[in-house]
């Protein structure tokens, strides 16, 4: 029988770290709940010390998610421990996690303190930590570029006060496969009281070799690795937990290592990941790339027509990517699409499955054909988490490169209709330039980005967008056929995403309806 590895999934803490990739609770509690579906062993699920929002994310995601393991976050301090502590209390399974950086360069001019006294700080830290929760992650931060044998007194005296899992970070992604694996391995050799606890790695993706120098260090005896969804995190990212579960599942002949991770929902997890951040994936990303299982050159079609396993390692099945039976097209009523949706492993509601149905009649009647990723894209754009204060009910842009761009927006808010135009550089920012003339709210768009769903000049387009208002950053999307539609939606989607969370601080709706406003509304009913 091979031994079990843990999956230590930090989508949601070092993932949601990364610049543009920051979600709201909602949105948290949904990849949570994925996660769950997922069956990682543990949910990292923030830094509750960080800010309100993280608490009570890592609060929430505790109280409802009750398969895994719910760690939290916290700097080898008092009240991050304690912080952190209020965070996970109520979950089935709560794990402290704290951490110190241990690498003379990190003493040197980050903490200011010499090895004996961040030592102590250790001990003080599990030792606060374990009369709270009785399990207890220590993290030595910069583990990799630390002297192993002070990294392994820490460590010694950190299982000594009760800590049960003790992680070994490459924190600034520097290692390699073939040091890191013999590193991990002394420093277990050198731990006298190794037996009681879980060795972890947690690597960084600086030089691209976070899941082999994460593989290293299971060979060496980690039994719980760390990574994220898609690979997100800091700078370049973290070890991706696809990439580590199908090496284990594909190569079993040479690492004798199994997780207990349901490998059918890694698709919908990577889509719902970089649905709700924004953070693409990369066509040609292994295992969640759109590419990852597309055999273009004739000679391939061909190997793979007379035998799968010419070409293919893993089946696209086995990640939860389906070759769907039922095609679906303008004919096809509610019924036909519940039993799709079901056989992309969507369980919807009355309410959702009316929802997606009416997206789903006018996408038919705009494209021949309506794909699998169509579908996903509709149901999952549908997944509303705030509440939509302007809904667009009309859009109309027109550019080209001889005439300045205009765009003319008509928004609904409850009862009342807005209607405003404006001239921009182009018709996106005459669209979005329209938007802000009605809501009084002007965003300065960072990034916008417009993706196909599907192949075909009729595919959906998907439009990211991160915007910042009153140097407030968010993150939103949308999806259409029509590309300025897309565009409109998803910027709106922002605006209702920044009055929402304003709301949420203030308790009441902090912007007020405008002079310049009222003047649009007065030119729209024409009153
Ligand atoms: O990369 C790192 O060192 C970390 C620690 C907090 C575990 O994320
Ligand atoms: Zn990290």
């Amino acid at each position: 029988m091979s031994e079990r590895v843990l999956i230590f999934d930090t989508t949601l803490r070092d993932g949601e770290q990364s610049p543009g990739c920051s979600m709201n609770l909602q949105e948290k509690l949904q990849i949570a709940r994925q996660l769950e579906r997922l069956n990682v062993d543990i949910i990292e699920a923030g830094f509750p010390i960080a800010s309100d929002g993280d608490f009570e994310a890592v609060q929430a995601t505790a109280a409802e998610v009750r398969q895994p393991t719910i760690a939290a976050l916290a700097r080898a301090h008092r009240p991050d421990i304690v912080r952190a502590w209020e965070a996970v209390k109520n979950a089935s399974k709560p794990r402290i996690h704290t951490f110190i950086a241990t690498s003379d360069i990190h003493l040197e001019f980050k903490l200011r303190k010499s090895r004996s006294e961040v030592l102590e700080l250790s001990i003080e830290a599990v030792k606060i930590a374990r009369d709270l929760c009785p399990d207890v992650e220590f993290s030595a931060e910069d583990a990799t570029r630390s002297d192993i044998d002070y990294l392994a007194e820490v460590f010694e005296a950190a299982i000594e006060n009760g800590a049960t899992t003790i992680n070994i970070p490459d924190t600034v992604g520097y290692s390699v496969p073939q040091e890191y694996g013999p590193f991990v391995k002394e420093l277990i050799s050198k731990i006298s009281n190794r037996d009681k606890a879980i060795f972890s790695c947690h690597c960084h993706d600086d030089l691209g070799l976070a899941v082999a120098n994460s593989l290293s260090g299971v060979e060496s005896g980690c039994r719980q690795v760390e990574c994220t969804v898609n690979g997100i995190g800091e700078r370049a990212g973290n070890a991706s937990l696809e990439e580590i579960v199908m090496t284990l599942r594909t190569r079993k002949d040479l690492l004798p290592y199994h997780t207990e991770i349901v490998s059918e929902e890694i698709h919908r997890s990577s889509r719902l990941v970089s649905n709700l951040t924004g953070a693409f994936v990369q066509a040609n990303k292994a295992i969640v790339g759109k590419n990852a299982f597309a055999h273009e050159a004739g000679i391939h079609q061909d190997g793979m027509l007379k035998n799968a396993l010419t070409y293919e390692i893993m089946t696209p099945q086995s990640v939860g990517i389906i070759s769907s039976t039922l095609v679906m097209g303008k004919h096809s009523g509610r019924h036909a699409l519940l039993k799709k949706y079901e056989e992309l492993g969507y369980q919807l509601t009355k309410e959702e499955l009316e929802r997606a149905y009416f997206f789903f009649t006018k996408l038919a009647d705009q494209k021949k054909e309506v794909y699998d990723e169509d579908l996903i894209a509709i149901v999952q754009d549908g997944i509303k988490t705030i509440p939509d204060t302007y809904k667009i009910a009309y859009v109309h842009a027109e550019g080209g490169n001889q005439e300045l761009s205009s765009a003319v927006v008509r928004l609904a808010r409850q009862e009342e209709t807005f209607v405003s135009s404006a001239h921009g550089d182009g018709p996106v920012d005459a669209t979005c330039k329209a938007i802000d003339q009605i809501t009084g709210m002007p965003g300065r768009l960072l990034d916008y980005s417009i993706n196909s769903v599907t192949r075909g000049k009729d595919a959906l387009g998907e439009v990211f967008v991160h915007v910042s208002f009153s140097g407030q950053n968010y993150t939103a999307k949308a999806a259409s056929v029509d590309i300025i539609d897309a565009s409109a939606r998803a910027y709106l989607n922002a605006v209702n995403r920044a009055l929402y969370e304003n709301k949420q601080k203030v308790g009441r709706e902090s912007e007020v309806v405008s002079e310049e406003q009222k003047k649009i509304k007065h030119k729209a009913t024409g009153s």
